[in-house]
């Protein structure tokens, strides 16, 4: 279950995998949702099913995180310079403070606007009141949060490809299963 020396452990994977699929999720899903038009239920579907996403995210980032810190990281072979691994936790780092801030201020946005948020069936306690400020001031947030997310995704990807095929080391082996 946990990783070794060698590899990132089905749990880790597993974490991964499902949080990236819902991130890629969430986002095609509103994007989606501005090819339909206003006021359609397809439109409101869409922004449903991004909100959902959304859940499932924060609900997997928590234990994400703990098991990130009580599991020892599988180093990478060769090893990469210094430089490499301060970036790569500084990312790494951002992501994780993305991944709590977007479905928190999503959630955030829909009380502020005075919408009760539903969330995998369950109605969430409005934690703030309705505020039409607050709420324009939570959209632009979650607005510039979601485009960094998609910058970020785009630079951890490149990164990826890179070790694998330029510096040929064993980074995107250890988060695929097989390795042993
Ligand atoms: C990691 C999770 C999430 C990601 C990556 C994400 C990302 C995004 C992105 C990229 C947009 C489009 C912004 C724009 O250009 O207008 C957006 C819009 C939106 N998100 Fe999220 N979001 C997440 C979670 C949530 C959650 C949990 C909720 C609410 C419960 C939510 C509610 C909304 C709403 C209502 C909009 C549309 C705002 C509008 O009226 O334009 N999001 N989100
Ligand atoms: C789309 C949303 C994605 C998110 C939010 C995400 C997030 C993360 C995070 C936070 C880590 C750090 C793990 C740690 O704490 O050590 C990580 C590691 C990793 N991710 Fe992703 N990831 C995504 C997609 C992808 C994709 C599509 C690939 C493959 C092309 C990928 C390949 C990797 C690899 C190889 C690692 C290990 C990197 C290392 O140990 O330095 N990820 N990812």
């Amino acid at each position: 279950m946990g990783n070794t020396d060698r590899q990132f452990g089905p749990v880790a994977r597993a974490l991964h995998w499902w949080s990236a699929l819902l991130v890629i999720g969430a986002i095609a899903l509103i994007e989606a949702k501005g090819w339909f038009e206003k006021g359609s239920d397809t439109r409101a579907l869409l922004g449903l099913l991004h909100m959902q996403a959304g859940a499932l995210i924060l609900l997997l980032t928590v234990p994400r995180i703990v098991w990130r810190f009580t599991q020892p990281l599988p180093p990478i072979t060769p090893a990469p310079p210094p430089w490499q691994d301060g970036l790569a936790h500084l990312m790494h780092f951002v992501f994780y403070a993305a991944l709590i801030a977007l479905p928190v201020s999503g959630v955030l946005m829909k009380q502020a606007h005075g919408d009760a948020v539903v969330l995998l069936g369950m109605s969430l306690p409005a934690l703030i009141a309705p505020d039409p400020g607050l709420r324009e001031y939570l959209h632009e947030l979650h607005e510039l949060l979601g485009n960094a997310m998609i910058a970020l995704i785009v630079a951890h990807v490149a990164a990826a490809v890179v070790h694998h095929r330029v510096q040929r080391d064993d980074t995107l082996t250890r988060m695929l299963p097989g390795k042993g």
